[in-house]
């Protein structure tokens, strides 16, 4: 982000005068809301994070709106955004949402989903303490895989919500969400699985998505081992916060 700004300090001044500047310039408004202004500062003032973000990702889901950007809006009775904790250190990214989750408009609530929170749980958190999310916000219709131009319209959300919650982790739920997330249309679920790979400087776990622990139950020691791993990767990266 902000490459021009790197490596100078900037003071407040310099933020009057850049908004001077643009007021000259004609320029009315500021991409961001003044709510996430006011609440990004109470953040620095109290600091804290995750009130801030709150709002941002209100921001973002108001951006996306009444999405008619690709052909799924047609069939789409809810736009499923995301759940969770604003500042959650762990992120899940599944594909796409289902049936029960176009009907409630929230992320993994049927069958998939009850096995996710069950892993969640057994990680020792609680669903409101990650955040849960899809690469595309809209149902295909009879839960098809995604298409190249369904993905290329909705990449950009997700991408947005991690840059505004910044996990220490991402959990990619199944193939299609790796191969997104990583770029790699090659990738393969089963030799993938169990590895860190980067997405930007964080983390990213592949495993196998909870519909298909269900149908292949026995794979479910694997998403354990992978979890297990990624448990471990967040007590390193907080323990190393605590001692700098
Ligand atoms: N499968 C997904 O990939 N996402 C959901 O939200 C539900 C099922
Ligand atoms: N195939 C997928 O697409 N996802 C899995 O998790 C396993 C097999």
């Amino acid at each position: 982000m902000g490459g021009a700004i790197t490596g100078m300090r900037l003071q407040r001044g310099d933020i009057q005068d850049l908004l001077t500047y643009y007021q000259a310039l004609g320029f009315e408004a500021l991409p961001i809301s003044l709510a996430a202004i006011r609440n990004i500062k109470q953040d620095v003032e109290a600091g804290t994070h995750g009130v801030g973000r709150k709002s941002l990702l209100e921001d973002l889901k108001e951006y996306i709106g009444d999405c008619q950007r690709c052909k799924l809006a047609q069939y789409r009775t809810n736009l499923v955004f995301g759940a969770g904790s604003a500042s959650a250190r762990l992120m899940f990214i599944g594909e796409a949402p289902g049936k029960e989750e176009d009907l409630q408009g929230l992320p993994f609530v049927g069958d998939a989903g009850m096995l996710l929170t069950r892993l969640i749980v057994k990680m020792g958190m609680r669903r409101e303490d990650v955040y849960i999310a899809n690469i595309l916000k809209c149902r295909p219709p009879l839960n098809r895989d995604p298409e190249d131009d369904e993905i290329s319209a909705c990449r950009e959300f997700i991408e947005k919500q991690i840059r505004i919650i910044r996990p220490q982790i991402i959990m990619a739920l199944g193939r299609v969400a790796a191969q997104v997330l990583l770029e790699m249309p090659n990738l393969r679920i089963t030799s993938a699985r169990g590895h860190f790979f980067d997405y930007k400087g964080i983390p990213i776990m592949p495993t196998f998505h909870p519909a298909y622990l269900l149908r292949n139950p026995k794979d479910k020691i694997l998403t354990w081992a992978d979890a297990q791993k990624v448990m471990a990767k967040i007590s390193s990266l907080t323990a190393r916060r605590t001692h700098s």
